[in-house]
């Protein structure tokens, strides 16, 4: 292990993220109800620039009135370049500072947009004397934030979680796809002809790299990494492909921008039953390795050894965190 040690974000459970428009205060309650891990109340990209006012307003009022249990709340917020950004924080965290739990911050770029936000956050934190910080949530959306999200992902201790945002990453790349989420037939390989000439076509995920990229970022500051939008919500199998492709990779979580995804996202990053059987009993392969004074041995016709421990340990943790 390296000297440096990694400090850990607060666990909070994260599979799922759902996006409530905040100019729809018709849809809080039943957001409120949902069995969604955050909720996102938006005042940026679902949110018309002359309704932006009235959102601010809806979601100081939800944030005080509706009951949201012991749901993550968060906002997002409109980008830096924007002249309504500055309300956003100001007015909501001044109003309603102490239901919020994070703050997500759109189209992030540089490690002093981070710096921005947060300064004048902790200063209507201590003007209004509240106990509790606020977290971050930062959008990875752009060639910008992607080249510099190693710094992004370092720079405030209030920095919890990164997303990957394949809309308006696609858009700032000039990706030639304007599907959100999902695959692109564009992207794929042909394998060499066969004997009759026909050639196989295997798809690939075009967005493997900005994800697998944007993870490292998040685990070597201790973040969780989360995957983004998939907009096709009546696909429910692009869907699941797509989570679990994120889950694989080590993303803890996949928004909703639509409750039917809600179920979807935590059944995929939730560990299965079999999964922690598995990993419960490579901790006890392990135990009686260590009593034996072997550091690896053999389970099921696997090599495991204390990486295995490790691995096993982040399953085990993961379901207890749910179970509570
Ligand atoms: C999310 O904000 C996205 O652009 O995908
Ligand atoms: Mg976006």
């Amino acid at each position: 292990m390296s000297f440096h040690t990694i400090e850990q974000a607060p666990a909070r459970l994260n599979r799922s993220e759902l996006a409530v428009p905040g100019s729809q205060p018709n849809m809080f309650e039943k957001a409120a109800a949902s069995d969604v891990d955050v909720i996102f109340l938006d005042l940026e990209d679902a949110v018309a620039p002359d309704e932006k006012e009235q959102a601010r307003k809806n979601i100081i009022k939800a944030l005080n009135e509706v009951d949201w249990g012991k749901k993550t709340m968060s906002i997002r917020i409109n980008g830096l370049d924007t002249h309504y950004m500055y309300r956003d924080v100001v007015d909501i965290v001044e109003q309603a500072g102490e239901r919020l739990d994070l703050i997500m911050v759109p189209k992030v770029g540089t490690a002093a947009d981070v710096y921005a936000v947060d300064m004048l956050v902790t200063q209507i934190e201590d003007a209004k004397g509240y106990k509790k910080r606020i977290g971050f949530e930062h959008i990875i959306e752009t060639a910008l934030g992607m080249q510099n999200v190693h710094e992004i992902a370092s720079a405030s201790k209030r920095n919890e979680s990164l997303h990957f945002g394949v809309a308006d990453y696609a858009a700032s790349t000039r990706a030639r796809t304007t599907i959100i989420g999902g695959v692109n037939k564009d992207y794929s390989v042909l394998t060499d002809p066969a004997d009759d000439g026909s050639r196989a076509v295997h798809w690939g995920d075009m967005w493997h790299y900005a994800l697998a990229r944007m993870v490292v970022a998040c685990r070597a500051n201790g973040l969780r990494p989360i995957d983004g939008p998939f907009g096709d919500f009546q696909d429910k199998e692009g869907y699941i492909a797509a989570a679990n492709r994120a889950a694989v990779l080590g993303c803890e979580g996949k928004w909703a921008i639509h409750p039917s995804q809600i179920a979807l996202a935590n059944e995929v990053m939730s560990p299965s039953e079999e999964d922690i059987t598995k990993a419960k009993r490579i901790l006890e392969a392990m135990a009686e390795a260590e009593k034996a004074g072997k550091g690896a041995v053999s389970l099921d016709g696997r090599l495991i050894d204390y990486a295995s421990i490790r691995q096993a340990e982040v399953l085990v943790e993961k379901a207890k965190h749910i179970a509570d």
